[in-house]
């Protein structure tokens, strides 16, 4: 069974093919336009991603050796993302399907990242823990068997991807700011600046993120530092790092602690990391390093399968498919899908 996967949600157009499980293809083509505005401009991603589809779609046929016809259904994001966005992948994969007279299927975007770890890997054993850490989203599940998920725990303001995002604007670091503050932070200090841990209620498995975002704005400010743009020139190169360092130090420590305190209450032998911040190398190996003292087996998703792509949603659509599912036709976008 081939499936082709279409995700669009955000500011990646991406699409791939999935074959009894296996990615075959997976094109991904991120929008380089964001970067001139420091964040996603949700009208400029529709346009893009418009732009681009077909193209895309093309490709990832052409790169798994196939034609259109060699289609057994086409899965897409309707969920959560932007509504434009969202809306060019799905109505795309709703009239090829149709076109195809093959079935449809719509994926819960966190779904595909939740089930990111078996793509080309052998994966983790059920029931096992995911910490799912994206730009829009930070997410401790239990996933007790497939599509069975509790969820343990959430940010309760920004995700951890948009912390690293708005702390490498203000240090003038561009964007998506996640991979130069990891990239910087290998040279800097971490115990340079205590910046705050928040750990919230003792017990609380939920996550907080705005108030560190706050504590570097104010640590700038305290040394005359204007943030956002100028702070590159402003600071030593230095002393840029050493804040990436100390920043990053205290959002995987809060990570870290969470998913081990939730992985104990579940008594889970496997914990998965996910989503655009499981790229990190410094949140990998200090839960790498956690899971292996409890004697836990510790899973990362493939590099090209830690950001947005559309490998993980054919390959939900196809866990989908293999239990007889699709979706109507007139299944809308829900810009803010929850994971069930
Ligand atoms: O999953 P994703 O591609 O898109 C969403 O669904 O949000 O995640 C994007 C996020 C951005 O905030 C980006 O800065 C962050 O992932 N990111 C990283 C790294 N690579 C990407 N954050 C920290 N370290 C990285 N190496
Ligand atoms: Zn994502």
């Amino acid at each position: 069974m081939r499936i082709l996967g279409i995700e669009t949600s955000c500011d990646e157009t991406s699409a791939a093919v999935v074959r009894d499980g296996h990615v075959i293809s997976n094109i991904i083509s991120s929008q380089l336009v964001h970067s001139l505005y420091g964040g996603v401009v949700p009208e400029l991603a529709s346009r893009a991603h418009q732009r681009l589809i077909v193209q895309v779609v093309q490709a990832a046929l052409e790169r798994a050796g196939t034609d259109r016809s060699g289609i057994d259904a086409v899965a897409a994001t309707y969920g959560p993302g932007l509504a434009g966005a969202l809306l060019v992948g799905l109505n795309f994969a709703k009239a090829l399907a149709f076109g195809l007279g093959v079935p449809f299927v719509g994926v819960n975007h966190m779904e595909g990242h939740l089930y990111s770890n078996f793509l080309g890997e052998q994966g983790p054993r059920y029931p096992f823990l995911s910490l799912i850490v994206s730009g829009g989203h930070t997410m401790l599940v239990h996933v007790e068997a497939p599509f069975r998920h509790r969820l343990l725990g959430q940010t309760r303001d920004d995700a951890a991807g948009e912390a690293f995002d708005k702390v490498a604007k203000m240090l003038g670091l561009g964007y998506p700011g996640g991979p130069a503050i990891d990239r910087l932070a290998k040279e800097g200090n971490a115990s340079a600046v205590p910046f705050p841990r928040s750990f919230l209620e003792p017990g609380s498995l939920d996550f907080s993120f705005s108030g560190i975002k706050t504590s570097v704005l104010y640590y700038l400010r305290d040394r005359g530092v204007q943030p956002g743009g100028s702070a590159a020139g402003a600071l030593t190169t230095t002393e840029t790092a050493d804040i990436c360092a100390s920043f990053q130090q205290a959002v995987v420590d809060v990570l870290v602690g969470k998913t081990m305190t939730a992985a104990g209450r579940c008594h889970v032998r496997d914990i998965t990391l996910a989503g655009g911040v499981s790229a990190n190398s410094a949140l990998r190996s200090a839960l790498q390093a956690a899971a292996g003292e409890q004697g836990i087996r510790f899973f990362s998703p493939r590099m090209e399968f830690c950001m947005d792509n559309g490998a993980m949603i054919a390959y939900v659509g196809w866990m989908r498919r293999a239990a007889g599912a699709a979706s109507p036709m007139d299944l809308p976008a829900i810009p803010n899908l929850e994971l069930a």
